[in-house]
């Protein structure tokens, strides 16, 4: 053959038999060849036979698929280019018009902008409730087009963790299915699924690849047939992971438990510090006796996680300063990643509001939510306490400015 044609037909050494790579390997094809027409075309019948096209499935993001349903203890999962790319992969795929939605009230921004759009646009119901009382979820669903409870394991930034048990029992009793975003929690400190979710979503941007290096998203079931049934749409949509990024997220996981014990144990030190700190007026923290969630968190959580929220007292000024003031921690808005994130809402996200407005909001205006990262923790200390003001550091400190 000439060598145009040698050249786009590059050489496939398959591996010897016996021998097989110990990592995940990255298969990075769009497509898949087959020797036969009647072989392709079995193929492409469902989401479990040999794979065809990567947009439906990939030997790569099969594996992360698989792996995300042992670690939550489902039956099987289906991957996401993003964390939003899961939750509205699931509500398009779920929910028809007429449907009524009974959601949590502090969940994600994102995940209530995709529920009040689907509400004006689809005429999909959506109620709210504290998560907080399984009676106040039966009362939002005695209407007979209530299809889905939605709920995150911890919110973000208050830290509230709902009545996961007694409001997923009440959903199930009731015929509505129970979705539960577990990203805050991983599956190390929470398995929503043992406590009767229907379907467990991730942002595996944060803590699962844990290296802000990758955007993804999951969703894992608990019954096969449910996934299998919303796989088609899925496949429409075409939110679907890339094969490198499964890889990477894939790379992440298995620090994963090392990680969120990391995580979980400098918040702990943080908020405990932040809490006796006189510039420092409240703190938001689960796993801290007197948070609103304390009793509930230490029951069906396995730590209290790596985010925490603190108000100052100085109010926005303090705040603003605070966040432009750190040295080892970064101002930045993700979570989840081996490194400390802070970010201030009042001066960021929700600037344009007034102090009326923000309050409204639930947002103090001195308001900063951490994302604590498994530096040492002294270090971040040592940091947050320069940053508040009290103590200048010598000049060998500080790793970013
Ligand atoms: C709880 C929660 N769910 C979902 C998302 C969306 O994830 P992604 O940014 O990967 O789309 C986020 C992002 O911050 C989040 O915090």
């Amino acid at each position: 053959m000439e060598l145009g044609t040698r050249a786009v037909h590059v050489v496939d050494e398959p591996l010897p038999p016996g021998s097989r790579p110990l990592s995940v390997p990255l298969v990075q094809s769009s497509a898949f060849a087959f020797e036969s027409a009647a072989e392709l075309a079995d193929a492409m019948a469902g989401p479990d036979g040999a794979y065809v096209y990567s947009r439906r499935g990939n030997p790569t993001v099969r594996a992360l698929e698989q792996t995300l349903a042992g670690l939550e203890g489902g039956a099987g999962a289906i991957a996401f280019a993003s964390g939003m790319g899961a939750i509205s992969g699931v509500l398009l795929a779920l929910l028809r018009p007429g449907d009524r939605v009974v959601a949590q009230r502090c969940l994600y921004g994102g995940t209530h902008a995709v529920l009040a759009d689907l509400a004006e646009r689809y005429g999909i119901e959506v109620v709210r409730i504290s998560g907080d009382d399984p009676a106040e979820f039966e009362a939002a669903a005695v209407h007979p087009a209530t299809r889905l409870l939605v709920l995150e394991t911890i919110a973000n930034p208050t830290g509230r963790v709902p009545d996961l048990p007694g409001l997923l029992a009440a959903a199930r009793a009731l015929g509505v299915v129970g979705l539960v975003d577990n990203s805050l929690a991983s599956p190390v400190l929470c398995r929503p699924l043992e406590h009767g979710a229907d379907i467990v979503v991730h942002s595996t941007t944060k803590y699962l690849s844990g290296h802000s290096d990758v955007l993804g998203g999951a969703a894992v079931f608990a019954d096969d047939e449910l996934r299998r049934r919303i796989w088609p749409r899925t496949v429409e949509l075409g939110a679907c992971a890339d094969p490198f990024a499964a890889w990477l997220t894939l790379r992440g996981i298995p620090t994963l438990p090392l990680r969120m014990r990391e995580h979980c144990a400098n918040a702990a030190v943080l908020a405990e510090r932040l809490a006796a700190h006189p510039g420092v007026s409240a703190v938001h923290y689960p796993w801290f006796a007197g948070h609103p969630s304390y009793e509930r968190a230490r029951k069906v959580l396995d730590g209290g996680g790596g985010l925490l929220s603190f108000e100052l007292a100085g109010g926005r000024e303090a705040g603003r300063a605070f966040v432009e003031g750190v040295r080892v921690a970064r101002l930045a808005l993700s979570l989840g990643g081996v490194e400390t994130l802070v970010t201030h809402p009042a001066s960021t996200s929700h600037r344009e509001l007034d102090g009326a407005a923000l309050e409204a909001a639930g947002i103090a205006p001195g308001l900063v939510r951490m994302s604590v990262g498994i530096e040492a923790v002294e270090d971040l200390w040592a940091d947050a306490e320069q940053a508040l003001g009290q103590r200048p550091l010598g000049a060998s400190f500080g790793l970013t400015k």
